[in-house]
């Protein structure tokens, strides 16, 4: 899958076309839930996720998420991020749409963890865990 966003960027689901070292750059540099986050652990990840999606401006790296998933129960939405050259211009909600509305797992039960973005997932059907979801959380045992 390719998708033109016009004005240079594109979507691609392409696992070979990730460039990791960019995406391990933001990733273990900035993101505050990968910090230091291994390139061995990034690269295995692009590898092994269910579906990857990157954000490319003129072919360069700008953006990418990925879904952990079994297939059949769960997909997990991670590592959403656009870089902040990039931002405010609809490029992170196309890029989680692509991932959670057009791709392979639109009908399955996703589940995601998010510090302050919420407004953004809540314009795609995410919201407040029901009843039935529980979390596990070794940090706070
Ligand atoms: C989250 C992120 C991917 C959004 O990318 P983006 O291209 O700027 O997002 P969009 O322009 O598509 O914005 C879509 C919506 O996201 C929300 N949003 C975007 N930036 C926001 C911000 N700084 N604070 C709060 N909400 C924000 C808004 O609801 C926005 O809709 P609006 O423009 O109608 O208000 C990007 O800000 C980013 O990479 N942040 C750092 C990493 C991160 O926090 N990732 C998410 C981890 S759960």
């Amino acid at each position: 899958m390719r998708r033109d966003l016009g004005d240079g960027y594109e979507l691609d689901d392409d696992r070979d076309r990730v460039d990791v070292d960019a995406v391990h750059a933001y990733l273990s540099g900035e993101a505050y839930w990968a910090k230091g986050r291994p390139r061995t652990e990034v690269e295995r990840l692009v590898r092994e996720s269910q579906r990857v999606v990157g954000l490319y401006k003129d072919g360069a790296q700008v953006g990418y998420c990925r879904a952990a998933s079994d297939g059949v129960s769960f997909a997990y939405l991670a590592d959403v991020y656009v870089l902040p050259d990039h931002r405010g211009r609809g490029l992170g909600l196309e890029l989680v749409r692509e991932m959670v509305e057009r791709g392979p797992y639109a009908d399955r039960k996703w589940i995601l963890h998010t510090r302050d973005m919420h407004a953004l997932y809540a314009k795609l059907g995410f919201g407040a865990p029901g009843e039935r979801l529980m979390e596990r959380d070794p940090t706070k045992r």
